[in-house]
């Protein structure tokens, strides 16, 4: 792809284009969900302006074309995967599709004893659901690890397979560290072992086209809106043979033949799993984001992607204290890492001050990141809008921040209290922190105990409060964070010293607010400050 030609494709994406809040937004964080061609919001703005009708049973014009257009989106995503229409059963994503399958196709076969294997590196909406129905079945998972390069451990694999699994729930990529499986071999030892298999295809359909036929899976799931399409639609491919011999999964109207009060008649599928009104606008804004993959060379789109993780990771890998995860032998453009001197979520939030998307934390794959010893991994997730600048914009975003020298103050720390408070824009705000928590003193090595733990905080924190005999306040705090660190001590700034009748936990959370960490920290980083100061507020009143 040239770069006339990507920057007139940039075009066709409104919020790549529109100014979002941030004069730049570098966004890295397409795994989580992608950003939408205007094709695509057309699409659903126009179905309400114009044709907005409810489908499959009224009698009249506007029903009639908003039943076609529906319809005819399920037949572009049967095409699209080369499987029949009747196969394909919309759902609201990928975790609403594989608890469909658990519930209402393995649930009724399973027995105490079977088997469910699974990759060690199943997102948790293929984990959950199995685990759930195991549990009730007296039923068991094994799980396939990776070797040492990031790949599947294909030796551990036909081992479990030997057992005799009666599903496997294959991933098509690791959403978390963006390796491809080798998915049709997988599929294929599945089923000679006489397993049935489904396949997450959440990572995969966003990056290549997948011939679900030639892949041979009983089902195959993804969700819209990793897909470039709307947020609450996704599709569910199942082997109309299986299909049939399901019972339904929800009840209600639409997916009938006849009802009694005696008894009901369900229509056959793919309507007898898509009870009450279904999502018919995001069906056919779907629709519009298939025809927009359709129409480009995705081979092409590709590269692209791929020139972009390389560019990235050969400039990542050149820093110090930065780890990058192994992502196997073949990879879709996303990558994974870790710092020797930063928490993940603290690099998350340097790069958002810098206009830099990532994703920080376990990806919903804590199985996979407790196998990998870590807890939190900072994701880099790449789209073709994605460009070279903006790879240079966080590359050199990172490097900013591991190489600034924030051990080497010499400041006492009321200067480096003041040096946040005065810091003249967020950015600078950030370094400040992180100096002024570099420079704390070391806390008392009993309080990182459960007593003082303090739940519901993105990171692991903890909170103390002691009085003197004069009555005076002794708040100690601590965090995994060095940025939480660094906030923590603002507080204990602001309220030690004090008699409690002195400390208004209000004014200390304004003076937080006007510092601009409401509005500069993620939510959950906002919450957990929330959440501390009503803590505090606790702690003081007790
Ligand atoms: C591999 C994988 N599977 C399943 C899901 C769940 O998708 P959704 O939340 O759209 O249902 C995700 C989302 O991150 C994913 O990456």
């Amino acid at each position: 792809m040239t770069e006339q030609e990507l920057k007139r494709l940039r075009t066709e994406f409104p919020i790549l284009s529109t100014r979002v809040g941030r004069e730049h937004l570098a966004y890295f964080d397409n795994a989580a969900t992608t950003q939408k061609p205007r094709v695509v919001i057309d699409a659903l703005t126009n179905y309400y302006r114009k044709h907005n009708a409810n489908v499959h049973r009224a009698a009249h014009y506007l029903a009639a074309e908003a039943t076609q257009a529906y319809e005819a989106a399920r037949r572009r995503v049967a095409d699209w995967l080369n499987v029949e229409a009747r196969e394909i059963v919309w759902t609201r994503g990928t975790t609403e599709a594989i608890n469909l399958v658990a519930q209402t196709f393995l649930a009724p076969k399973l027995c105490a004893g079977d088997r469910i294997l699974l990759l060690v590196s199943n997102h948790h909406a293929n984990i959950l659901p199995w685990q759930q129905i195991a549990k009730t079945k007296g039923a068991q998972l094994d799980v396939v690890g990776l070797t040492e390069t990031g790949d599947l451990d294909l030796h551990q694999y036909t081992e479990q397979l030997k057992q005799r699994p009666k599903m496997v729930a294959l991933t098509h990529v690791s959403n978390a560290l963006g390796t491809i499986y080798p998915i049709a071999e997988l599929v294929t030892q599945a089923k000679e072992a006489g397993a049935y298999v489904l396949v997450d295809g959440a990572q995969a359909v966003a990056h290549f086209d997948v011939d679900v036929k030639a892949m041979n899976a009983d089902f195959y799931t993804f969700s819209g809106h990793k897909t470039f399409g709307p947020t609450g639609i996704g599709v569910l491919f199942g082997r109309y043979e299986l299909l049939e011999a399901m019972p339904p999964w929800q009840t209600g109207g639409e997916m009938i033949e006849h009802v009694s009060f005696a008894e009901a008649v369900y229509a056959a599928p793919p309507l007898r799993f898509e009870a009450g009104t279904p999502n018919i606008s995001g069906a056919i804004a779907l629709d519009a984001a298939l025809q927009y993959l359709q129409q480009r060379d995705r081979t092409a789109l590709e590269a692209h992607e791929q020139r972009l993780i390389r560019r990235a990771e050969a400039a990542l890998q050149e820093l110090p204290g930065l780890h990058l995860l192994p992502a196997g032998s073949q990879r879709v453009a996303l990558l994974s890492c870790t710092f020797e001197q930063f928490q993940v979520a603290d690099v998350a939030a340097y790069l958002d001050s810098r206009g830099v998307a990532v994703r920080a934390g376990h990806h919903c794959a804590q199985p996979l990141l407790q196998a990998l010893n870590i807890d939190a991994s900072l994701r880099i997730s790449f789209a073709f809008y994605n460009t070279e600048q903006e790879v240079d914009s966080l590359v050199s975003a990172v490097k900013e921040l591991l190489l600034q020298p924030y051990r080497s103050s010499q400041d006492d720390l009321e200067t480096l209290v003041t040096q946040v408070y005065e810091a003249a824009d967020w950015p600078s705000r950030f370094s400040s922190l992180m100096r002024l928590a570099a420079g704390l003193p070391p806390v008392a090595t009993d309080l990182r105990a459960p007593e003082w733990e303090v739940f519901g905080c993105a990171t692991r924190t903890w909170m103390r409060i002691e009085r003197d005999t004069s009555g005076k306040i002794h708040l100690q705090t601590d965090a995994q964070s060095r940025l939480m660190q660094g906030l923590l001590y603002l507080i204990a700034h602001q309220v030690n010293g004090k008699q409690v009748e002195q400390i208004n936990v209000e004014q200390v959370e304004d003076r937080l607010i006007e510092l601009g960490f409401a509005s500069q920290l993620s939510q959950t980083r906002g919450n957990a400050i929330r959440h501390l100061l009503s803590h505090l507020r606790s702690l003081i009143a007790g």
